[in-house]
């Protein structure tokens, strides 16, 4: 049976959260097999984690619902979705790419997977859900989703999320989800180099364009 702590306080996240959430959603993500495949160097996913978060928070934020406990030990971001996205905007697609540098194509990769596999009828798409590695097995992450769940059953709308690893996935069956087939992500590749030839212009060296990354699925 799950746990559900009773002495959480839930509560919507703001702007002024960031730099607690932000530690939170990095240290809570920074191990495990979609860590490993996304950076597998340790001291750059670090850097990049923290800058990926930091950008995740603030457009959960500003284009869904991010709810947090009294205590800022955990966070999750969540998404309405009424119809199917159609990607995102320009904006953050060049965000991620300053964020995630020479690893964007795979953080876009996953993103496109998960996009593709994407339920489209209405539903709250959970994004991410993070718990302080001090503070978990003790009902928190539990507490919270059971807050927006509440929510959902009020409404009669559906909730949808991928699981990380079996653990994850026992607890969300145990929180009322149905689990579905899995998602197998390319495991290696070769380093591919993009290359740029511009036009001629002897006082002003060509810059390399700016590239499409490919459909986000973590926003609406
Ligand atoms: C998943 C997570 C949000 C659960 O929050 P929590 O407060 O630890 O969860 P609860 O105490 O309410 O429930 C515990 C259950 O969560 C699941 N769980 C998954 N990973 C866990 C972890 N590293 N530590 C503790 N519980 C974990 C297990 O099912 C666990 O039950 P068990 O102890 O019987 O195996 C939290 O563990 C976390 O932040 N993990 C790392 C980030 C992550 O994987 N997020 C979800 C992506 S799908």
């Amino acid at each position: 049976m799950t746990h559900i702590s009773t002495s959480v306080t839930v509560r919507q996240a703001t702007r002024g959260d960031a730099e607690p959430l932000v530690a939170v959603l990095t240290e809570a993500f920074f191990d495990g097999p979609v860590a490993d495949w996304l950076v597998p160097d340790h001291r750059d996913r670090q850097i990049v984690y923290r800058r990926y978060f930091e950008l995740v928070f603030n457009h959960g934020l500003d284009n869904g619902h991010v709810d947090t406990t009294a205590d800022l030990s955990a966070v999750a971001i969540w998404y309405p979705r009424a119809e199917p996205r159609r990607g995102d905007s320009r904006e953050y697609q060049v965000a991620l790419e300053a964020a995630t540098g020479t690893y964007a194509p795979k953080f876009a990769l996953l993103d496109a997977v998960f996009e593709a596999f994407h339920p489209s009828e209405p539903h709250h798409y959970l994004a991410y859900v993070a718990v302080q590695p001090e503070q978990q097995r003790r009902g928190v992450g539990a507490a919270l989703l059971d807050h927006h769940h509440r929510q959902l059953d009020a409404l009669g709308m559906p909730a949808y999320l991928e699981a990380s690893n079996l653990r994850n996935r026992e607890l969300y069956v145990r929180l009322g989800y149905r689990a579905g087939p899995p998602l197998i992500l390319p495991t290696t590749g070769p380093t591919i180099w993009r290359m740029w030839r511009g036009q001629p212009d002897a006082a002003r060296p060509a810059a390399f364009p700016e590239s499409r990354l490919l459909p986000r699925r973590r926003s609406l």
